[in-house]
């Protein structure tokens, strides 16, 4: 009676655990599969060599109207310039620090002057795949910047991450501007 009890016991709990070991590895398999879509879709963005050898690039910001987002491509990585409106620099220059993953002000991530425009490094700090919202028909995600579908991080005007899994906010590239409409990233 005991040793049966014993066996109806054990039963379940040896199913459970043959579950959990084939979720892991399903788990495991999916990590991997995501890997492999996410570098490609970075290595689909590589120029060729004579423009990976270049060291800056500029960029006309006159045809760039406000609320649009372009795409530039620089030493192999997407580079967003996006022409915040009115309504994009005040949310963004409004959240409180506190509730940042990665705290940072806005004022810290745009130059002084310019801070319509915001200059990032395209590449989500999760695993590396190039978030959705520079074209208009994009999804930008809850917080209005740019939103990740491999696993769904979201970003907001000033790049900043505000819901993971991405742990930092978007890089920022080294860039100046060399007039009102003219910036070089490099
Ligand atoms: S690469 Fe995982 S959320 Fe962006």
């Amino acid at each position: 009676m005991a040793d049966s009890s014993a066996v109806t016991h054990h039963a379940p709990s040896g199913d459970v655990t043959k579950r959990d070991l084939l979720q892991l590895i399903l788990t495991a398999g999916a990590a991997v599969g995501v890997g492999a879509i996410a570098w490609p879709l970075i290595d689909s963005m590589n120029p060729s060599k004579d423009v990976l050898a270049l060291s800056s690039v500029d960029v006309d910001l006159a045809p760039v109207v406000e609320g649009q987002g372009i795409t530039i491509v620089w030493q192999g990585k997407p580079i967003f310039v996006r022409h915040r409106t009115p309504a994009e620099i005040k949310s963004a220059q409004d959240v409180a620090l506190n509730d940042l993953i990665e705290p940072q002000a806005d004022s810290a991530r745009v130059k002084a002057g310019h801070d319509q425009w915001i200059v990032l490094i395209g590449i989500c700090t999760h695993l590396g795949c190039v978030p959705l919202g520079n074209k208009p028909s994009d999804p930008r995600g809850e917080w209005g910047g740019w939103f990740c579908p491999c696993h769904g991080s979201q970003y907001d005007t000033s790049g900043r991450v505000r819901h993971g899994p991405a742990p930092l906010n978007l890089y920022l590239p080294p860039y100046a501007f060399e007039s009102d409409t003219k910036i070089k990233v490099g």
